[in-house]
């Protein structure tokens, strides 16, 4: 007999109609009995946010057996032919002929029955959550961010690259690299009071890449126009609902880019990100909506219809200065913008999304060209309201000799960087790029509070668990 072409829940719902006879497979969301020798069964697959209602008469053959493993959570293969529906909102409904259960999940033992279950608990069972309609939908919308994200940079013809994951620099400077190592803890060895790296794997000390920019650059000197987008890794011990130790970046790098070109860059694909997952995550969005926070429509419809507010470093202190509020960490000029600063001039002062620009350079990364004045390098921040920073960004220092001076005042050994000095030796070029967080992305869109919550398996300080 020719085997039946399983059909998605959502090819159902969207294209299904009266007396298709259809196989559906998917999981047990919830079922009620009905007095006149019915079950109801609700079915997801995850093709879509709603389930499919399958109507199980209890005349079905060896119904009797099957009965006591149809529970919320069991796995199920429904045959049937599509009857309409009178329940709002779904045009059909499965009767069923025939019912196999391929997994059962007993109900005393299921942790995820038909109630409200807190992000914090579903955190405890990241195995299951994906089995529940906020993280199915946060999962889709996910995927679809990252298609969206090489659509927009495949038409605008950068080219993808993959830059390693083990690295020997620290492109942030900030010391927050996971080491990489095969040496012994229980015996290191050791020359002058210091570890021999050596006889480390790679023969030199090694770790997990902060960012891909620096090698990103060695292609944008070759290629014009490229962009990374993978996983990064920050072992700095900050708790918040914004950071995690293992996240996804996009870093494009553009060869003939100034700060304004990348600035311009950056805005363009935020708003075409936006639109895009308006466009083919309605249902999810609607979801959000509803469900998380009300806002997020207006707010991501606002963003695809306005220009983003552009003000220099020295306007954004002069702001935080003059305002009445009473912040936590004081500021004046040189100090690092703490998130509350970043969320005040987005959310409160503007009310819209804010690019900051122009950064002393004393707070900066070595690697960023340095303004006439002296004191500033062109950086750029985008900060969305409710976030705070979601890009970070420079136009790139492409002067030899400035370059080397900067690495000698930031304690950097110049040895270490010859490579990325040689770009600068060799063919020159203005250049530019940013960085985007990926998940900070996913947050925004889904209105998600807390980062752990819009990657499959979060790893955070004392949590690499799954
Ligand atoms: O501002 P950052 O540190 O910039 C860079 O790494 C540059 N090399 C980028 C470039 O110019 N190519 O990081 C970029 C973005 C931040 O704006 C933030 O959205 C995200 O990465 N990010 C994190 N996201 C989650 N968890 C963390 N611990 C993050 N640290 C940074
Ligand atoms: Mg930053």
């Amino acid at each position: 007999m020719k085997k039946m072409k399983r059909w998605k829940i959502k090819e159902v719902l969207r294209q299904g109609e009266e007396q298709d006879e259809v196989i559906i497979m998917g999981w047990v969301r919830t079922r009620r009995d009905s007095k006149g020798g019915f079950s109801f069964l609700e079915i997801n697959d995850g093709s879509c946010l709603k389930n499919l209602q399958v109507i199980a008469d209890h005349s079905i053959d060896s119904f009797d057996l099957i009965s006591e493993k149809l529970h919320t959570g069991s796995c199920v293969g429904v045959t049937g032919e599509l009857v309409q529906s009178p329940g709002k909102g779904q045009s059909v409904e499965l009767q069923a002929k025939s019912i196999k259960v391929y997994g059962k999940a007993d109900p005393d033992q299921y942790p995820l029955q038909k109630k409200h279950h807190s992000f914090e608990f579903l955190r405890e069972i990241a195995h299951l959550r994906p089995r529940t309609n906020t993280f199915g939908a946060v999962m889709r919308v996910r995927n679809r961010l990252s298609y969206a994200i090489h659509n927009f940079f495949q038409g605008r013809g950068f080219v993808y690259l993959h830059t390693p994951i083990i690295t020997t620099n620290d492109c942030e400077g900030a010391g927050e690299m996971f080491q990489v190592t095969t040496l012994d803890p229980g015996s290191i060895p050791m020359v002058g009071g210091k570890i021999n790296y050596s006889q480390d794997f790679f023969g030199e000390k090694t770790g997990l890449t902060v960012s891909g920019q620096l090698e990103g650059e060695v292609y944008a000197m070759a290629l014009s126009e490229i962009y990374t987008f993978g996983p990064t890794f920050r072992a700095e011990n900050s708790n918040t609902s914004r950071h995690l130790s293992e996240f996804w970046m996009v870093e494009p790098e553009m060869a003939f880019y100034d700060l304004e070109d990348d600035m311009n860059l950056a805005e363009d694909f935020l708003r075409y990100l936006f639109k895009d997952v308006l466009e083919h995550c309605p249902e999810d969005l609607e979801f959000f909506n509803k469900q998380i926070d009300k806002t997020i429509l207006a707010r991501h419809q606002e963003i695809i219809d306005n220009k983003f507010e552009r003000i220099s470093y020295s306007e954004a202190v002069q702001l935080l200065e003059q305002s009445k509020k009473n912040f936590i960490y004081s500021v004046e000029w040189g100090s690092n913008l703490q998130s509350e600063h970043e969320r005040y001039i987005s959310e409160e002062v503007f009310k819209k999304p804010v690019i900051i620009y122009d950064y002393p350079e004393e707070i900066k990364p070595f690697y960023m060209k340095g303004n006439d004045d002296g004191k500033t390098v062109r950086a750029m921040d985008v900060l969305l309201p409710k976030l705070g920073e979601i890009i970070g960004g420079s136009q790139r220092e492409d002067d030899y000799n400035v370059l080397i001076n900067r690495m000698e005042t930031k304690n950097l050994n110049s040895d270490d960087y010859h490579w990325y000095l040689d770009l600068r030796r060799f063919g020159s070029a203005p250049h530019a790029g940013f960085g985007l967080g990926f998940e900070r992305l996913v947050q925004f869109v889904t209105g998600m509070e807390n980062i752990r919550d819009v990657i499959p398996f979060p790893r955070t300080p004392k949590n690499a668990r799954f």
